[in-house]
């Protein structure tokens, strides 16, 4: 009892309650305690637990109705944090509002301000009862009153408040068991409360590191607003976010809301922000905290609706100043809070900093690029172009076909000798065109035999023929979306060349044995060292499958029609062997070079390749390649020149012979103009009319040079 009367101080002693409007039921009060001490054992929030302690209270000693407030950390403010049997209309006001322990004179305020409870029978007539109070009264209509403190020790946390709609007296007895009752679960409430705090900072640290880390591998600005506004909202556990930007050179304003993000020119929002916190927190370089009856009260949330903000500056480099704000309808940033969300504004900062850096970097950097793809790209015409070296104009021309080429899905054939590249130029096209990420498929007709060729190429179903086991998919579905090199095309089956045909023309396939018809998205290279044209004359080739893969004829140029790029080639696999057999030879002797040149090359780079490649290994090359290195038969090749062959048949060998010029010079002119005439007309087949167009001299003119070349040739011979 003496107890009581202490902790009630402010009044002498409890009225004595004639009438009992409710009745405690003493044991039921000390069971709930009990139940709800072991609610400690499970995790619940603080909010659970408030809960469950005002249902005991209220019911289990008859009141009507009930709200539990507790202190904020700065121990200034009380806030709502449960109600019982209140409206809706009534529980928003209660939970939107709260009371600022200076400004605010109430019931509530004095009782969590001195830690005495107050029992108070008449609310309406009690002399205590203050202007705010009567305001408060008068909306929840109250009878009678009990006011407890929660209290750890002399520390208050919290207030408990109970009514009864009818007024009556509290007893002593009731006093003594509402203030036990309030002590015991002060306790619980604190406990809860800390485990709740731990939980929510491990929460907060949580998003934090995964925020940082999000931060630092990016350098989007786009992705760093959405990172920040993201995990700002979880860590405040707020309802609406905003990043405002100033940039302060130009005077524009970029606006994020984490749905769009826009520059504010014609000031969208800019009068608004002017009397949120936003200029504040801008103004004064601190974090700011708006709260409905607290601080920053005067200002306009920026968001309506959502009165409770806070506001933290954030400065990119000098140029830049921003702010990010939050909202939320109700509730408080704690303190907790508030530090976690400054080091993720902190290190959002610097990502954006860096992001600025980068962006910057990058424009230089693309301005730099075209200038070095542009030296690249002469480079590339001067000695070659994805493997292909070559500066010789024929081969220029060829880049350029290639670069044209690649970008459309047209079917191009490619002719040459052997040797000169074609696969090298297919895979060029393949990997210079938008299919570059996809396979590149090479076949070569002549290496496979008709029929096996068709199912490589079209694939078959199980069972479509003997050793058909499995299903197979052909090439052409295996190629999908990239390129199929067709080599040695003229090596294919006229049957197969007529069901190539089908399917370039309808675009389908059909495996062997299938039914489906199976779209073909692919693009064809075709290559072959045989003269199509002549085929087609011939008959071997179908006519209306050449001019189909003929679209874009690339015609490659034998070696010897390559002027300087033989030297640059041999050059090159000069270089290539060096490292590959780790020698250091230098390059070729004038005289080497001379018969290199003069050899015809008919296996043209694929034969020059080999024949460096076996001067490097097998010969005793010194710093330099000399004739001595240079393999038997092409030096002997090489030494047919035309002039070489012209010195043999000279009668004029030694100093006692003596020749009559003008009958000599007669002869061998006489051989020469004899050689090209037998020639044209042996391909023209005999046809004298047709060797004159090839000479480019009349029938009459041809018949007449005959006769003479007949003449000289009899007294040559
Ligand atoms: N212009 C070039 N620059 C560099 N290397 C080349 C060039 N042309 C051909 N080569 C090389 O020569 C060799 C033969 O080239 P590729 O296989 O492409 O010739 P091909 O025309 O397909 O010959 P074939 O008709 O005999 O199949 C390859 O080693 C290739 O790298
Ligand atoms: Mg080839």
């Amino acid at each position: 009892m003496s107890r009581i009367i202490e902790q009630g101080g402010t009044i002498p002693a409890p009225p004595v309650r004639t009438s009992s409007a409710f009745s405690i039921d003493k044991d039921k009060l000390i069971r709930g305690i009990y139940r709800i001490s072991t609610f400690l054992t499970a995790p619940s929030s603080v909010e659970d637990i408030l809960g469950k302690i005002l249902d005991e209270v209220v019911d289990s000693m008859g009141f009507d109705r009930g709200i539990i407030l507790l202190l904020d950390e700065a121990r200034e403010n009380l806030y709502t944090r449960v109600v019982k049997n209140y409206s809706e209309e009534e529980a928003r006001r209660a939970f939107s509002v709260h009371l600022n322990l200076k400004k605010h004179d109430s019931f509530e305020t004095r009782v969590a301000k001195t830690g005495h409870y107050i029992a108070l029978e008449d609310s309406e007539t009690d002399p205590r009862t203050t202007e705010t109070d009567r305001k408060i009264s008068a909306f929840y209509k109250r009878g009678s009153t009990f006011y407890a403190p929660l209290k750890i020790e002399e520390d208050v946390i919290g207030i408990i408040a109970v009514w009864t709609k009818e007024k009556s007296r509290f007893s002593p007895d009731e006093i003594e068991i509402l203030l036990t009752f309030a002590n015991q679960v002060s306790i619980i409430i604190h406990i809860t409360r800390l485990f709740e705090i731990n939980r929510e900072k491990i929460d907060q640290l949580l998003i934090l590191q995964e925020a940082v880390s999000g931060l630092n591998s990016t350098y989007s600005i786009e992705r760093i607003h959405e990172i920040l506004i993201r995990s700002a909202l979880r860590i405040a556990k707020a309802e609406k976010a905003l990043i405002y930007f100033l940039d302060i050179e130009k005077n524009r304003v970029f606006i994020n809301d984490g749905e769009r993000g826009f520059i504010d020119d014609r000031n969208e929002y800019g009068d608004r922000v002017g009397r949120t916190i936003i200029r504040r927190a801008m103004d004064s370089d601190a974090i700011t905290v708006r709260q409905p009856g607290g601080e920053e009260d005067d200002a306009v949330p920026l968001y309506e609706g959502y009165p409770c903000e806070v506001a933290i500056p954030l400065k990119v480099k000098d140029r830049f100043k921003g702010v990010l704000l939050l909202g939320m309808r109700a509730g408080v940033y704690s303190r907790d809070q508030i530090n976690v969300l400054d080091i993720l504004v902190n290190n959002a900062a610097t990502s954006y900093d860096s992001a600025i850096m980068h962006s910057m970097l990058s424009i230089e950097a693309k301005s730099l690029k075209t200038e070095v793809e542009k030296l690249k790209e002469r480079e590339d015409f001067l000695l070659g172009f994805h493997n292909i070296l070559g500066k010789s104009k024929k081969m220029v021309g060829i880049f350029h076909v290639i670069e044209e080429v690649a970008k459309h899905d047209t079917n191009i054939l490619i002719q040459g000798e052997s040797g000169t590249g074609k696969e090298l130029v297919s895979r060029a096209i393949h990997r210079q065109s938008q299919r570059h990420e996809k396979r590149f498929v090479d076949v070569n007709c002549a290496a496979i035999p008709g029929t096996l060729l068709e199912s490589e190429l079209f694939g078959y179903e199980a069972g479509a023929f003997t050793d058909a086991r499995k299903r197979k998919i052909g090439l052409l579905e295996y190629a999908s979306g990239g390129t199929l090199f067709l080599d040695e095309i003229g090596d294919m089956s006229l049957p197969l060349q007529a069901k190539f045909l089908r399917m370039l023309e309808d675009g389908y396939i059909r495996r062997l044995g299938g039914n489906e018809s199976i779209p073909v998205d692919v693009r064809f290279i075709f290559a072959t060292n045989r003269d199509l044209s002549k085929m087609v004359a011939e008959g071997s080739f179908r006519e209306d499958l050449f001019y189909r893969i003929s679209v874009v004829p690339i015609i490659l140029p034998p070696l010897r029609e390559r002027g300087d790029d033989l030297l640059l080639l041999a050059r090159n696999y000069l270089e290539e062997f060096n490292r590959k057999f780790n020698k250091k030879v230098k390059g070729f002797t004038k005289e080497a070079e001379e018969i290199l040149r003069r050899y015809s090359w008919p296996g043209n780079v694929r034969e020059l390749k080999n024949i460096i490649e076996r001067i490097m290994i097998l010969r005793d090359v010194g710093r330099f390649i000399t004739p001595e290195n240079i393999p038997a038969e092409i030096k002997a090749s090489a030494a047919q020149d035309p002039v070489v062959q012209l010195d043999e048949l000279l009668p004029l060998t030694s100093a006692s012979d003596r020749i009559d010029y003008k009958q000599a010079v007669d002869r061998l002119t006489g051989k020469i103009k004899g050689r090209i005439l037998s020639r044209a007309l042996q391909l023209s087949g005999g046809n004298k009319t047709k060797a004159a167009r090839l000479l480019n001299i009349s029938r009459y003119a041809l018949i007449r040079e005959l006769k003479k070349a007949g003449k000289e040739a009899e007294t040559v011979t």
